[in-house]
């Protein structure tokens, strides 16, 4: 099946789904990125939207204390995972769409979370105008992405993504109005092979390499990961 129109390709979740569950696993054991948002804007009894939600691995979570959830997600073989994921769960619903193109009403969310997803700096202005559509006032959105210039994580992808100019984003963030609250956070394993084929998804191949061989083989199972959390009231 095809992505919509306007998806940026994804390959770590479209082409290699089930490992990507094994990375969603790891990502911040302790939460923190999490606690972040919550210290901003909570979400409990209000109306979430998880834009780009990929299989929906975050999405039970979310329901936890939201009083609705909605995923969007422009590839439908991951939308169908996610709707199977939560299809016992009343409040939770996933539509096809993109960012750019957004299938809700105006004014209809409380807050919005995107996770490396879509809103990586310069280009994602349509998605901007439609959070801005979306959200109703008082509302606040939230993008997290990686920190490049920080945390053993951030080396491997400068390594990996030399194109990526931090400087530019940052201020990209900043002129239109968001904010930053820098979270240190960590992936953690279970087991070796988890580890490097999370990597080898994540990285091109030389890079990838250069980690296992560097880092996973001397027998790590957790690497220290810093993250931007972008924020914006509305
Ligand atoms: C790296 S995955 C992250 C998935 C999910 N947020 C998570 O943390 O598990 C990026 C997701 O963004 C989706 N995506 C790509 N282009 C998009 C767009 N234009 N609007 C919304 N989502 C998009 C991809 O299909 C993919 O599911």
């Amino acid at each position: 099946m095809q992505p919509l129109d306007g998806a940026r390709p994804s390959p770590n979740i479209w082409h290699n789904t089930a490992i990507y569950e094994i990375e969603n696993a790891a990502v911040d054991p302790e939460r923190r990125i999490e606690a972040a948002m919550a210290a901003v804007a909570p979400w409990a009894d209000r109306d979430l939207l998880d834009l780009g939600c990929g299989s929906g691995f975050h999405l039970p979570r979310w329901s936890e204390s939201a009083r609705t959830v909605t995923g969007i997600e422009p590839h439908p073989s991951l939308a169908a995972i996610a709707r199977r994921r939560v299809r016992r769960i009343a409040h939770v619903r996933v539509l096809d769409g993109t960012a750019q193109r957004l299938p809700v009403p105006d004014s209809s969310v409380d807050v919005v979370q995107a996770r490396w997803a879509y809103f990586f700096g310069p280009g994602c202005e349509p998605g901007l105008a439609e959070l801005d559509r979306v959200l109703r006032r008082g509302g606040t959105a939230f993008v997290i992405d990686n920190d490049p210039t920080r945390s053993t994580f951030g080396g491997w992808f400068r390594r990996g993504y030399p194109e990526v100019d931090s400087a530019e984003v940052e201020r990209f963030w900043s002129v239109h109005g968001w904010s930053r609250t820098p979270v240190d956070m960590v992936w953690r394993f279970q087991n070796r092979a988890d580890f490097e084929a999370v990597v080898r998804i994540e990285f091109p191949v030389e890079v990838a390499e250069q980690i296992v061989t560097e880092y996973v083989a001397a027998g790590h199972l957790e690497v220290d990961y810093a993250v931007n959390l972008w924020w914006r009231h509305f």
